[in-house]
């Protein structure tokens, strides 16, 4: 059989070698940029194994099939060598990039993210409330004085509106006391039935004490069709109020006025706490929309859709902090902004 070596090293270089040459640089190769050199000088497209595979064709047939198998075995052991170099390049490499670095030293605390109470009762709420087929709403937490008060019945000297009570600009809009203008709001664009929920802030120059913010969070509730009635709502909110803190929560309706409802009543929860009196807690207001509230609507709208001879409803307002307070004993809603992760940790 022909020199393999011999064939391509004299075609090649004119000087005789051998596989070592090849094994050898690939050995002798310091980092991976002489080992690539060392890859392109063998198997490159000029490379000395390719000469020699190109020899080939030069050879008379009987030899050619030894002399491509003593190629291939050259190839592959070139192959091998490089693959296995470059392993050990690679390892030195990652052994000198920890030289130095203390492996023993312990980790930094995993500060670990959660949601914020508030944020988990609300979305339990809105979740409960979607398969109840109430859609989400949405309206500015700047308000005009039309969309808070007018709108819904509130007389001009009803204490609402006073200056004591609410924050206003100097351009005559508000700060909403309350989420209801999303009632508005939506009535005036949308088609009955409408049944929405709308979770959002709302602010009042209230004193802040255990149970009172003066930014605080409401989720407001409307369903209008043909045909709503009183039952509606109370079946409505004694199923949400059970689903949220369980079957046998007990729910009471007291009866209570709101210039946009009639009849009006407040919600109360009876709430257990280990160790003490069971008491009673406010968690909501609501009733049957007052027809003036459509009355109203349908001057403004300029149609019959909602003409209160066609449709009745009925609207809610929660305490989303409250509903927060009930479901796991806080018992200062201060907490709830005081960003003490000593407190919020227990809830992630
Ligand atoms: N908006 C009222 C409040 O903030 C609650 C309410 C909403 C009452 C809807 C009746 C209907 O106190």
């Amino acid at each position: 059989m022909r020199d393999l070596w011999h064939g391509y090293a004299v075609h090649e270089t004119g000087t005789r070698n051998n596989p070592a040459d090849a094994l050898s640089a690939i050995e002798a190769a310091s980092d991976q940029k002489t080992l690539d050199e060392a890859r392109v000088a063998f198997l490159g497209k000029k490379g000395r194994l390719t000469a020699a595979s190109a020899a080939m064709k030069d050879l008379p047939n009987e030899e050619k099939p030894a002399y491509g198998q003593a190629l291939n075995v050259a190839r592959s052991a070139v192959t091998t060598a490089i693959d296995g170099k470059l392993a050990q390049l690679q390892e030195q490499a990652d052994q000198k990039s920890v030289e130095g670095i203390d492996l023993t030293l312990p980790p930094r605390e995993l500060l670990e993210g959660g949601l914020h109470p508030l944020t988990l009762i609300k979305d339990r709420a809105i979740q409960i409330l979607r398969r109840m087929g109430f859609a989400l709403a949405d309206g500015p937490e700047i308000e005009t004085e039309y969309h808070c008060f007018d709108a819904l019945n509130t007389p001009d000297d009803h204490p609402a509106r006073n200056e004591k009570d609410t924050f206003y600009f100097d351009s005559g809009k508000l700060l909403r006391t309350h989420t209801s203008s999303v009632q508005i709001r939506t009535m005036e664009k949308a088609t009955p039935p409408v049944r929405i929920i709308a979770p959002g802030s709302a602010y009042r120059r209230d004193e802040i004490d255990a149970t009172h913010l003066s930014v605080f969070n409401q989720l407001e509730g409307l369903f209008v069709a043909e045909d709503v009635k009183l039952g509606d709502l109370k079946g409505t909110l004694e199923y949400f109020l059970r689903a949220l803190f369980g079957d046998k929560t007990e729910v009471r309706f007291r009866p209570h006025f709101f210039p946009f409802t009639e009849p009006s009543f407040e919600i109360d929860v009876k709430l257990h706490v280990k160790g003490q009196a069971p008491k009673w807690i406010e968690v909501a207001g609501c009733g049957m929309v007052d027809p003036a509230v459509f009355t109203s609507l349908t001057a403004s709208r300029g149609d019959d859709l909602f003409d209160p001879e066609r449709v009745t409803g009925f609207a809610f307002g929660m305490g989303l902090d409250r509903l927060a307070m009930i479901q796991w004993g806080i018992k200062d809603i201060r907490q709830l902004i005081d960003n003490d992760t000593r407190f919020l940790k227990q809830f992630s």
